[in-house]
């Protein structure tokens, strides 16, 4: 496996590309040529079309849940997205906050955040900001921060310890996030774990279900529950890109799952 730093490049260059893309393009969702989360590797995305503050062109598809559903964000609330793409939930957290809230979303990779700050600029909105960063080390003060929500990024960071330090340190004490993410229960087979597209899809950077919560928990938070949980489910054409037929099948009947859940916890 690549180190630390050679891990987030490879990230930061499929992300970049994805952004550029869509860009070029102009399309609002990157699904079928290619993609991150969802594309390339299962259909993770869930439907953000009926919810309110949607922003087509902010949606690439990249997602694994809807965070802000469970986020309990309030009117005139600061909100800070983790890896906030092209801003889709950024815009849906926008317009639960109102004009006298803040939505604050940080993403590592430049070309996203020129793509969100597009869409903010089309859109005109001034309590909107986005600000490239990488969320193990955030540029965000202490204490500073009502509610975190993030959408499939935090198994793409190899040090989720230190990404649950730096979620601790930004939050308010009595702020609590949202996290939708991917996470495994049982072992994936050794070559989709070594796999570099399984890696920037949101699969084998996940950490085990138990382990992603005891992180959590170490990490200082309270409260700490999966409020939504999703099965995801690899097609067996993708996994025979990595596997023979009969360590699929052996997969397969192992239990080994990956989810998609997501979690809540607060800060006291
Ligand atoms: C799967 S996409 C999800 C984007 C967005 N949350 C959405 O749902 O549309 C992952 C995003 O996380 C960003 N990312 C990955 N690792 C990061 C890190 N360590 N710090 C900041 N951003 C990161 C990538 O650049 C990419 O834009």
């Amino acid at each position: 496996m690549k180190s630390e730093q050679g891990i987030k490049n490879m990230v930061k260059e499929k992300y970049g590309r994805i952004a550029r893309q869509a860009r070029e393009t102009g399309a609002a969702s990157c699904c079928g040529s290619g993609c991150g989360c969802s594309g390339d590797v299962a259909v993770m995305a869930d439907d953000y079309f009926q919810k309110e503050g949607y922003v087509a062109e902010a949606d690439l598809g990249l997602g694994c849940g809807i965070p802000t559903d469970v986020a309990v964000i309030n009117p005139g609330d600061t909100v800070l997205d983790l890896g906030c793409g092209a801003g889709n939930d950024v815009f849906v957290a926008r317009r639960i906050v109102g004009e006298e809230g803040v939505v604050i979303g940080v993403d590592m990779t430049e070309a996203m955040i020129e793509k969100a700050n597009a869409n903010k600029h089309k859109l005109g909105f001034q309590n909107v900001e986005f600000r490239l960063g990488e969320i193990e080390s955030l540029p965000v003060g202490s204490n500073s921060v009502d509610v975190i929500i993030s959408n499939c990024v935090l198994n793409l960071v190899p040090n989720k310890e230190r990404a649950f330090a730096e979620i601790h340190r930004v939050l308010k004490p009595g702020g609590h996030f949202s996290i939708s993410d991917i996470v495994l229960r049982g072992n994936l087979p050794i070559p989709i774990l070594g796999a570099v597209e399984m890696y920037a899809g949101c699969v084998s950077g996940a950490t085990q279900r138990d382990e992603y919560l005891e992180l959590v928990e170490q990490a200082g938070f309270l409260q700490v529950s999966v409020k939504k949980e999703k099965p995801i489910t690899l097609s067996d054409e993708i996994l025979l890109e990595y596997l023979t037929q009969s360590e699929l099948a052996q997969f397969r009947s192992s239990g080994a799952m990956i989810e998609s859940i997501t979690v809540y916890g607060e800060k006291t």
